[in-house]
């Protein structure tokens, strides 16, 4: 199946580094004209320039924090009104504050809930409108093996990321008529930022769980993601496609 992805437009949430940096690079290759979306414009705007410089199309940069209901919706709509329209959104913002539930203070449970979970929900209700009225969309969000596995020290975050996986399901339900899929995509242990912090003795013991014997990489996410949004995955929708090189099956 030859997929043509030039000139499709898509909105990347989170896009300024780790992950959704790479989404953004790999979907602009194709010729996808992107709205870039995070709270840091420079870091966004240096993505755009690095876009250009691989040769892809103009992206628009939006600072917005994806936790706030309002920003969220009104960043999504003013967007699609200079883009003139979307095609393809993937909700990958997302932040972790990691403590024991009973050392777990308030403010970090409402954080990582405000931005992993409900995030996703303004962004999705906004882009949602026009893929219905276009009769066709995709819509794809990271979620984590946590959500799936749970993880000590993480129960906001596990929560929030199992979240999305029954939302994801959910809306695949709601708008499947409609010719949008609605997937998850959930990453195991990611060279990134987010991960960079864990010591090597951490990840070491993190990788002895993992059969493929690596973390992984952006790549390995982006390159899931850029399928799912392709005409190849046109009858996959409601699915969450592990990304974890084995160590949840
Ligand atoms: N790295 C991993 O091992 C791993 C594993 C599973 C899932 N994930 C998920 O993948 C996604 C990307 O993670 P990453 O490793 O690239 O992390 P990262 O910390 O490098 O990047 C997160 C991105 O989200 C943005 N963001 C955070 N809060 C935001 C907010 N309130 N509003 C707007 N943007 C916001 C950040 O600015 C950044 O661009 C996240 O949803 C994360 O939970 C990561």
């Amino acid at each position: 199946m030859v997929t043509v992805m030039k000139g499709k437009i898509a909105i990347i949430t989170g896009a300024s580094q780790g992950i959704g940096r790479e989404i953004a690079l790999v979907l602009a290759s194709e010729g996808v004209r992107c709205g870039l979306f995070a709270r840091n414009l420079q870091k966004l705007e240096a993505v755009a320039s690095d876009i250009m410089a691989a040769g892809g199309p103009e992206a628009i940069c939006c600072q917005v924090d994806v936790s706030k209901a309002e920003a969220a919706d009104a960043a999504v709509k003013q967007f699609i009104e200079k883009a003139g329209g979307i095609d393809f959104l993937v909700n990958n913002a997302g932040c972790t504050r990691d403590n024991l539930l009973l050392r777990m203070k308030n403010d970090d449970w409402d954080e990582v809930i405000a931005t992993d979970l409900s995030g996703v929900f303004y962004i999705t209700r906004a882009a949602l409108r026009p893929m219905l009225r276009a009769r066709g969309g995709r819509i794809v969000t990271i979620t984590s093996v946590v959500g799936e596995m749970g993880n000590a020290g993480q129960s906001n975050y596990a929560a929030a990321k199992a979240g999305i996986i029954g939302f994801t399901k959910s809306v695949a339900r709601e708008v499947g008529s409609r010719s949008i899929t609605v997937n998850a995509v959930a990453p195991g242990y990611i060279d990134t930022e987010m991960t960079s912090k864990l010591t090597d003795e951490v990840k070491k013991a993190f990788v002895e769980t993992v059969p493929l014997a690596r973390m992984g990489t952006a790549a390995d996410v982006a390159g899931t993601v850029k399928f799912l949004v392709s005409d190849a995955a046109a009858y996959i929708t409601g699915q969450v496609i592990g990304v974890n090189g084995g160590m949840y099956m």
